[in-house]
């Protein structure tokens, strides 16, 4: 809950520095719920120990609640204290923490997480971000944090302050929202769901199938049955306004806008995703250009083709589920 003198639905929207930074902890003890940056996208954080936080991260932000949300340690110590490490994850922790990998862990028995959390799982998902602001914000907070994306579920995510300020502008159970600039690499952690003997890749991100391959071999593919993450539903990701993908210049249709990548696209374009054609500068502009994109006065938003390769993966599988088609009901409404 805000505190007794901030209404519900005045959102606070910050500079950082280390008295906001003390003000959004104390806030997030109190119940609330704070939007921070870190190096992959803006979290919407509340206190993972607390059951009435987390159900209000689950509302805020239109999420379907057998949803499990992802938790936000200071460190691995601090993550050992509510999930069990085998010896896959302790290496995995050694090599990407902090960083951009979340793993799926049993939970501990004695875990002090809310079971809202882990939505009824015996799972936990965790990792241990690398942005300061984020580190410091777990610091002053002393307990994990569990962050969704700061954005309305199914939507572009956020990747700067301004993002996040658009879904929530009346505040929207939001308490305050900490400008710590925009993140670096832009694009989601990489979640491997380790709770069972075979490691499973469940969602391509900010860190190479490959990379976490070299180190405890091959991943698998997910499986239809079990649990889905709303990054895994068909329709996800999306701009307000359709959007094609794999589209040449010939195939533009005219009031497209057209989002390119690489030397060659044609200079005319709307906008270009890396004119070097490096995957990980394009996978940081990803969802900003995604977010200026999508206007009312624009048609659509056609996307050339993206090598699928490396830190293309994780771009491509975004830009899939932008284009899937999407439910009759708002995402708010959605099961
Ligand atoms: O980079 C990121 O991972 C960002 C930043 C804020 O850390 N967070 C993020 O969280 O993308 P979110 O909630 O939008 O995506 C987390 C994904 C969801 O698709 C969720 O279903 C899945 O993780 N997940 C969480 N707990 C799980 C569990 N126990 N088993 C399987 N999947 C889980
Ligand atoms: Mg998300």
């Amino acid at each position: 809950m805000p505190s007794d003198q901030t209404p519900k639905n005045e959102l606070r929207f910050l500079d950082v520095s280390v008295e906001t930074i003390i003000e959004s902890a104390r806030v997030i003890k109190a119940g609330g719920l704070v939007a921070f940056p870190t190096e992959t996208v803006y979290g919407l954080g509340g206190d993972a120990t607390n059951d009435a936080a987390v159900a209000a991260i689950f509302e805020t932000k239109g999420r379907p609640t057998f949803n499990p949300l992802i938790v936000h340690t200071l460190d691995a110590g601090q993550a050992a204290l509510i999930a069990e490490f085998d010896a896959r994850a302790q290496q995995l922790a050694t090599q990407f923490w902090p960083g951009p990998l979340t793993m799926v862990l049993k939970r501990r028995a004695d875990s002090p997480l809310s079971l809202l959390v882990s939505a009824g799982l015996d799972t936990v998902a965790v990792r241990v971000p690398d942005h300061p602001v984020a580190s410091r914000l777990l610091f002053e907070a002393g307990v994990p944090l569990a962050a969704p994306s700061a954005n309305k579920s199914g939507t572009i995510s956020p990747t700067a302050a301004l993002h996040v300020a658009t879904h929530f502008r009346d505040g929207d159970g939001l308490d305050i929202l900490l400008d710590g600039g925009s993140c670096t690499m832009g694009i989601e952690s990489t979640i491997v769901d380790l709770s069972t003997d075979d490691a499973v890749l469940l969602r391509p991100g900010a860190i190479a199938r490959e990379a976490i391959e070299a180190v405890i071999g091959p991943l698998a593919d997910p499986t239809d049955d079990g649990i889905k993450a709303p990054g895994m539903l068909k329709s996800h990701y999306a701009p307000s306004i359709p959007l094609r993908i794999n589209v040449t210049p010939e195939e533009r249709l005219k009031g497209e806008a057209y989002l390119t990548f690489g030397p060659d696209a044609p200079k005319r374009a709307a906008l270009n995703l890396s004119i070097k054609g490096d995957l990980k500068e394009a996978a940081a502009n990803l969802f900003a250009m995604l977010y200026a994109l999508d206007q009312p006065g624009i048609r659509g938003i056609a996307v050339m083709k993206i090598p699928a390769e490396g830190l293309g993966l994780a771009i491509n599988d975004r830009l899939e589920r932008a284009a899937a088609p999407r439910d009759e009901t708002p995402p708010k409404d959605r099961p």
